[in-house]
């Protein structure tokens, strides 16, 4: 008989750090649930990875004096290290600095782009130079500063491309609220009194100001928003509008997403807008988990606070990271 299909997946970390205790947690549960479905009988593809583009990695190289591709290679040899430290029982790995990747995504960005959803225009806003990000009146701090840094911001206007997600908003009202997809299903209502009830904005989709991305095939001063660069994995991973992969047909819809809240946004809202603007199905659920704290704060490398999973493994063995 033939096996049913079951696609579980992680998100792709950003190895603009070491892997931690935090990318742990996503990891060991999807792994245990793999495992599960195979002791089921379940023909399984569970895919993990690396999200390798951005202004972040491409800065982090700079200090340490290498190429960004140079730097990813490194990290990304101590992620696989330690899955196979863990003996997690991923299938497939895909990094998105992979060619296969960087094809399916200008394909998406160009077909969003001729449907009519992608369209040129203009982001302006106040910028904050040094972190190279726009923000609005309302996200100011008060003294009318970047938020993040509270430096003084300057009035600016920059050529971008954005993502018209209107259109799917009552779509994603629905899914959110009326379906099983978002686990747990409490979640819907932060993202629909925050994000949908004040109406879908557009989303900006291109940069102009750093290189470190995937180029607009139509237009190559711009590189393609990590995001979607980065959501785009867990079809590309399937062969989607690629020659790498023949497992479209089969896997896709995935069964489970598996994300922290930190993410969800991205993967409750702007995920399916992308997927019904190209008229694909929808992933079957999305399973949202909280955070490993470190006092009462995320465990995070931006704040520094990490645990590092070689040393706890060592320490006091494998079975305590794999709760
Ligand atoms: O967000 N507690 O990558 P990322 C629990 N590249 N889980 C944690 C955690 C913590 N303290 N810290 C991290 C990104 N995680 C994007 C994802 S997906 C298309 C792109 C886990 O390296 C958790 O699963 O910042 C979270 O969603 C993920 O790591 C974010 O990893
Ligand atoms: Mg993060």
């Amino acid at each position: 008989m033939e096996k049913k299909p079951f696609y579980i997946t992680t998100p792709i970390y950003y190895p603009s750090g070491n892997p931690h205790i935090g990318h742990c947690y996503t990891t060991v549960a999807c792994d245990s649930i793999a495992r599960y479905r195979r002791m089921q009988g379940y023909d399984v593809m569970f895919l993990t990875g690396t999200d390798e583009h951005g202004l972040k990695i491409e800065q982090k190289a700079a200090e340490k004096g290498v190429t960004p591709k140079e730097y990813v290679d490194e990290v990304v040899k101590t992620f696989k290290k330690l899955w196979s430290y863990m003996n997690i029982s991923y299938d497939r790995y895909i990094r998105t600095t992979d060619d296969y990747h960087i094809e399916t995504v200008q394909k998406i960005f160009k077909a969003l782009y001729d449907k009519g959803y992608i369209y040129k225009g203009e982001q302006k806003g106040k910028y904050c130079t040094p972190c190279e990000s726009f923000w609005t009146e309302s996200q100011l701090d008060e003294n009318g500063c970047c938020p993040e840094c509270h430096r003084e911001v300057t009035e600016a206007k920059e050529e971008a491309y954005f993502f018209k997600m209107s259109p799917f908003a009552d779509r994603i009202e629905k899914l959110l609220t009326e379906t099983d997809y978002l686990q747990p299903k409490t979640r819907a209502t932060e993202l629909v009194n925050n994000f949908i009830k004040p109406g879908l904005e557009d989303l900006c989709v291109s940069r102009t100001t750093f290189k470190w991305g995937i180029p607009v095939t139509f237009d190559d001063k711009h590189v393609v928003y990590v995001w979607i660069d980065a959501l785009s994995n867990y079809i590309s991973a399937l062969g989607f509008w690629n020659e790498q992969y023949n497992d479209f047909d089969k896997f896709w819809p995935a069964d489970v997403h598996m994300v922290a809240k930190d993410i969800m946004r991205f993967h409750a809202i702007i995920w399916p807008a992308m997927l019904m603007a190209l008229d694909l199905p929808l992933p079957k659920h999305l399973a949202v988990h909280g955070w490993i704290t470190f006092n009462g704060q995320k465990m995070s490398k931006s704040l520094g606070n990490v645990v590092d999973p070689f040393i706890l493994g060592e320490r006091y063995g494998l079975s305590l990271i794999h709760i």
